[in-house]
């Protein structure tokens, strides 16, 4: 039988607890923390926070750690309200967004550490350099070899529909990140994210290079590792289905070969 060892450096400890405020609602959490420049383990740390000062969102909880009890917790946000996909991290077991997901909503203590299968750069902070890499690589424009219009280009209001379900996407990584196709091939599959981007473009009344676009995607590893597992759509905090516009993709493949 083969017995299989992860590498030392990879092992969680337990790490600091943190001293317990007075209050009378108070939650714990339990947060990942990893130093790159410190050379230990990634441990994992216990805050305790009185959730009578506390927003209701568990964003709310690590800023008022940060603030508070530890400023070295790392960790990245911005809108505070589901926009802007940088406070993507796994809470509770899912992938969601850190700014809409409410603590009340976790039963006993918050567990939290950064999106799965990617390299970490510290603490809470994933490393999505290839992620915005794979995105590049779609050119998530519009596109036209028409000269350049005098007024905004129209479209009827069925095309316009049909970006409904796509345009929403604010690129969190949380459905590429939940996705086994893309842990065990993130480096040539291009996931389900930057697939539901390219399909925005590729339905795009308005774009002239649906041609270009396909045979860019058509490719075993690019496109064919999709298994259909529908994990990305569970995870979307947007509400949005990668699998359905990856089958999109698949479906405008098969119509142009015949
Ligand atoms: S449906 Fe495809 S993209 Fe979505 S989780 Fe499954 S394999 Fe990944
Ligand atoms: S499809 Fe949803 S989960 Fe995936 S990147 Fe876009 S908003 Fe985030
Ligand atoms: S801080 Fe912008 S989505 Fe959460």
């Amino acid at each position: 039988m083969v017995e299989l060892n992860l590498p030392k450096n990879s092992r969680v400890q337990d790490g600091k607890s943190w001293p317990e405020p007075d209050g009378a609602r108070i939650k714990e959490f339990r947060v990942y923390r990893w130093n790159p420049d410190d050379g230990k383990n990634p441990q994992v740390d216990t805050y305790k926070i009185d959730l009578d000062k506390c927003g209701p969102m568990v964003l709310d909880a690590i800023i008022k750690i940060k603030d508070e009890q530890d400023p070295s917790l790392t960790f990245r946000r911005s809108c505070r309200e589901g926009i802007c996909g940088s406070c993507a991290m796994n809470i509770d077991g899912t992938n969601t967004l850190a700014c809409t997901k409410a603590i009340e909503d976790v039963n006993g203590p918050v567990k939290i550490y950064p999106l799965p299968h990617m390299e970490v750069v510290k603490d809470l902070v994933p490393d999505l350099t290839n992620f915005y890499a794979q995105h590049r690589s779609i050119e998530p424009w519009l596109q036209t070899t028409t000269a350049e219009p005098e007024r905004e280009w129209l479209q009827s209001s069925e095309d316009r529909e049909k970006i409904d379900g796509l345009y929403e996407c604010i690129l969190c990584a949380c459905c590429s990140t939940s996705c086994p196709s893309y842990w065990w091939n993130g480096d040539r599959y291009l996931g389900p994210a930057v697939l539901l981007q390219a399909y925005r473009w590729l339905i795009d009344s308005r774009d002239e290079f649906t041609g270009d676009r396909l045979d860019n995607i058509e490719d075993p590893f690019r496109l064919y590792r999709c298994h259909t597992i529908m994990n990305c759509a569970k995870a979307c905090p947007k509400g949005l289905n990668p699998a359905k516009a990856i089958a999109g993709i698949k479906k405008m493949l098969v119509e142009r070969r015949v």
